[in-house]
């Protein structure tokens, strides 16, 4: 049985569909603040096994005390977290609140039920600005916005743990960035209000649902002046919490690992890629830089080859396809039904 905080979400409930393919019971612990049940009953369908569901809040220790102690779980997977950059600079507190608190509550109850397998989702925005590329695990850490100082507070507190308690088994999973959906188009990305993210935007320009795509700049010192990203496909990321699981196994440690394709593409190589696999137009204007934003970010996979016999298999061309299968049947997300 493997416990899953966030598996509502967005890469959550991908990764849930991986788990149950498996062959792992999986039992979801959610508060609902940004996903939809929805989603799970889209996860059973897809699998033809159910998930155990259970409304609850990470900063609630009793009521993770109490599902820890019901499921006696192999392992926990940790996506549960709040992810907007913006909002995390305009509402810092609510950003530490749920992140570091929630993750602290989490670890406490964790070692309250001597479960001690921990993966937890970290971020490429641990790296700050790259110092050099492609980014490899030892690259400097920083941050640059509470959302990115909450994970890098959190890897901390991970570490610190572990040098307390060898025994500890944790995988430090820094994702790149995740798009596309997974094959059948029943599951994907359903960001509430405006999208802040690249690949959902675009999706929603094709689908009709707002007219252009602002391009945050095309002034960077990258190939054609947009920024460049490592975007890795949601399934791929998916498999790679699998692997990580079964390291796990094998010996306890407390690693960071980069989940990425070493791959960086443009705003416009992604803006056509996605007018290719969708046959729409995705009209753009150019507009000028994000605050914070940097001009290339893309990772060294090479560590998550050697050490979890992983690597992102799903091209470019079966992002946008999957993205676009999932915003064409599905044109409001989960509320289109
Ligand atoms: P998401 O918002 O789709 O999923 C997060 C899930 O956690 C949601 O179902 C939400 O309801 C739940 N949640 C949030 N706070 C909670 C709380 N206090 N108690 C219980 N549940 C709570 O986000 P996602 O894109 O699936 O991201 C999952 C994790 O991966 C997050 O920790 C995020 O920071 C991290 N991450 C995401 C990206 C990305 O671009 N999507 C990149 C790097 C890291
Ligand atoms: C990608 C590129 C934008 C939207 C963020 C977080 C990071 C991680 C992943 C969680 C950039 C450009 C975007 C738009 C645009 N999340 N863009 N128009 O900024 O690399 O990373 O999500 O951990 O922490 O910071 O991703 O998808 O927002 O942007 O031109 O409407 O697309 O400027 O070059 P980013 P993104």
């Amino acid at each position: 049985m493997i416990f899953v905080t966030g598996g509502a979400g967005y890469i959550g409930s991908h990764t849930c569909v991986e788990l149950l393919n498996a062959g792992h019971e999986v039992t979801v612990f959610d508060n609902f603040c940004n996903s939809q049940r929805e989603a799970l009953a889209r996860v059973a369908r897809i699998t033809g096994k159910s998930v155990t569901v259970i409304e609850g809040d990470i900063r609630d220790g009793v009521a993770l005390r109490d599902a820890l102690a019901q499921c006696q779980p192999q392992a926990v997977i940790h996506f549960a977290g709040l992810k907007a950059v913006g909002e995390s600079v305009e509402q810092p507190l609510r950003y530490y609140d749920n992140n570091v608190h929630g993750t602290l509550t989490l670890l406490q109850a964790m070692a309250h039920a001597g479960i001690k397998t921990l993966v937890f989702s970290s971020s490429a925005t641990v790296y700050g600005d790259p110092q050099y590329l492609p980014l490899t695990e030892d690259h400097p850490l920083s941050a640059t916005n509470p959302y990115g100082r909450s994970k890098l507070v959190i890897e901390d507190m991970l570490r610190d743990l572990y040098r307390s308690d060898p025994t500890w088994r944790m995988g430090i999973l820094r994702y790149f960035n995740p798009v596309g959906a997974h094959a059948s188009g029943l599951i994907g990305e359903d960001p509430q209000g405006i999208p802040n993210n690249l690949l959902p935007f675009v999706a929603q320009v094709a689908v009709g649902r707002r007219p252009y795509l602002n391009v945050w700049g095309n002034d960077y010192d990258t190939p054609d002046g947009t920024g460049v990203r490592d975007y890795i496909h949601v399934v791929d990321l998916a498999l790679g919490h699998l692997k990580a699981l079964e390291r796990l196994q094998k010996q306890p440690e407390c690693r960071a690992i980069n989940l990425g394709t070493g791959v960086g593409y443009s705003v416009l190589d992604m803006v056509q890629a996605f007018e290719k696999a969708s046959g729409k137009p995705v009209p753009y204007q150019v507009a000028s830089r994000r605050a914070g934003d940097i001009a290339s970010c893309y990772a060294d996979p090479l560590l998550a080859q050697a050490l979890l016999g992983w690597r992102a298999e799903r091209d470019l061309a079966a992002m946008c396809s999957d993205a676009w299968r999932w915003q064409n049947g599905n044109p409001k997300g989960y509320a289109s039904d």
